[in-house]
């Protein structure tokens, strides 16, 4: 728990400051007009720049770039994971519920081959994705913070990987 604004949570390392930040990010990102365009947003960006993202999901193996954005399964996993995203934000100052969260996203990724190796670029492309969806209201806190976060995810999986080789 955080006790003010320059205290860390031990378990996420996310101080108060940086919580807000992902909060009031997340206010806009998950405005429901906005929320399937912002998922979907951030997948092509990861398939973009990683082409191997594509493979791990059976109903894109094979396709091009131009043809998963066009799939009309394309933002089904977007919104799964715009979900998963809002239960992690609303239990931020609950890192015990945030981390058992994050780890049944792991589990089940990890059961398909997608690993912290994957999910590492996603803290990658997320600064751009915050640029791009966001505009005038990004601020370099809201970045810094999301790939805080994001980093608890990564590190959550490094764990799990480990314990499902052991
Ligand atoms: C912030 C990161 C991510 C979150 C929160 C997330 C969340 C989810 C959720 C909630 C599901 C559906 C339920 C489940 O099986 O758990 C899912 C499915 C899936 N995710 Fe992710 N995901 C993330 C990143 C990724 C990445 C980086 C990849 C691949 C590079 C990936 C590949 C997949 C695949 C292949 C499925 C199964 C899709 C299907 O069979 O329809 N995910 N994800």
């Amino acid at each position: 728990m955080t006790e003010n604004n320059n205290t860390k949570d031990p378990d996420t390392g996310l101080k108060e400051e940086e919580m807000i930040a992902v909060e009031d990010s997340w206010s806009m990102l998950y405005r429901k007009e906005h929320r399937k365009e912002s998922g979907v947003k951030l997948f092509v960006r990861l398939f973009a720049l990683y082409s191997s993202a594509i493979e791990t999901f059976p109903q894109f193996r094979g396709s091009s770039l131009e043809e998963v954005g066009k799939h009309p399964k394309n933002p089904a996993h977007a919104m799964s994971v715009m979900y998963a995203l809002a239960s992690y934000v609303d239990n931020l100052e609950d890192a015990e519920l945030l981390v058992e969260l994050v780890k049944k996203t792991s589990i089940s990724h990890i059961e398909r081959g997608v690993g912290s190796r994957e999910f590492k670029w996603v803290t990658e492309i997320v600064p751009d994705w915050l640029d791009e969806t966001l505009e005038d209201e990004c601020t370099a806190l809201m970045k810094s913070s999301w790939v805080k976060l994001l980093n608890v995810l990564v590190a959550v999986m490094s764990g799990e990987e480990q314990n499902t080789k052991a």
